[in-house]
C-alpha cells in the first residue's frame, strides 16, 4: 500500500471513529432528561400511591383489601421505573423498592397494623435514601 494510500485510510478512521463518538455523546445527553421526566412521572404517581397507603394504615379499621390494592399499583408503578429506567446507578435501589414492597404484600396475610406500620416506615426510609443520593425532590 503507497503511503498516500495509508494516510487517507487514516484520515477515514479518524472521520468515522469522530462521528460515532460525537453519536454516543448525543444520545448520553438526550436519554438524560427523557430517564428523569420518565422518572418524575411515575414517581409522582408513586408518591400518591404512598399517600393512600398512609392513610389506609392510620385508621382505626384498617381496610387491609384496600391496603394490598394500593400496593399492588404501586407495586406495578415500580416495575414499570425499573423497566423504562436507563441511569444504572439506580437499578439496584429501584430492585430492592420492590423486592420491599413483595415483603410488606407477604406481611399483609397477617393483618399486623405494628407490622403495616413499621414496613411503611421502611418503604419510606428507601424513598428517602434514594432521593438523597440521586435526587433533591
Ligand atoms: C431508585 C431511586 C429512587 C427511589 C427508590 C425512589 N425515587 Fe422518587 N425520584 C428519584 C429520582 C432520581 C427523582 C428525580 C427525577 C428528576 O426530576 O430528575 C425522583 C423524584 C420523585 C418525586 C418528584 C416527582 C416530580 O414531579 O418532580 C416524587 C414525588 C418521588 N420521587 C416519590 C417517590 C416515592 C414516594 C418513593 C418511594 C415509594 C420514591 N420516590 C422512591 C429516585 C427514586
Amino acid at each position: 500500500m503507497k503511503p498516500k494510500h495509508l494516510s487517507f485510510l487514516l484520515f477515514f478512521f479518524i472521520c468515522i471513529f469522530s462521528a460515532s463518538a460525537f453519536a454516543y455523546g448525543n444520545t448520553a445527553t438526550k436519554t438524560e432528561p427523557q430517564n428523569n421526566e420518565m422518572l418524575r412521572k411515575h414517581m409522582s404517581h408513586m408518591a400518591s400511591e404512598w399517600v393512600n397507603l398512609e392513610i389506609l394504615s392510620s385508621s382505626a379499621e384498617i381496610n387491609y383489601k384496600e391496603v394490598a390494592k394500593t400496593l399492588k399499583k404501586m407495586k406495578n408503578t415500580a416495575q414499570i421505573i425499573s423497566k423504562m429506567n436507563k441511569n444504572t446507578k439506580l437499578e439496584s435501589p429501584i430492585i430492592s423498592l420492590i423486592s420491599q414492597m413483595e415483603t410488606m404484600q407477604k406481611h399483609l396475610k397477617n393483618k399486623s397494623p405494628e407490622l403495616l406500620h413499621q414496613d411503611l416506615d421502611f418503604l419510606s426510609q428507601t424513598c428517602f435514601a434514594c432521593h438523597q443520593a440521586h435526587a433533591n425532590p
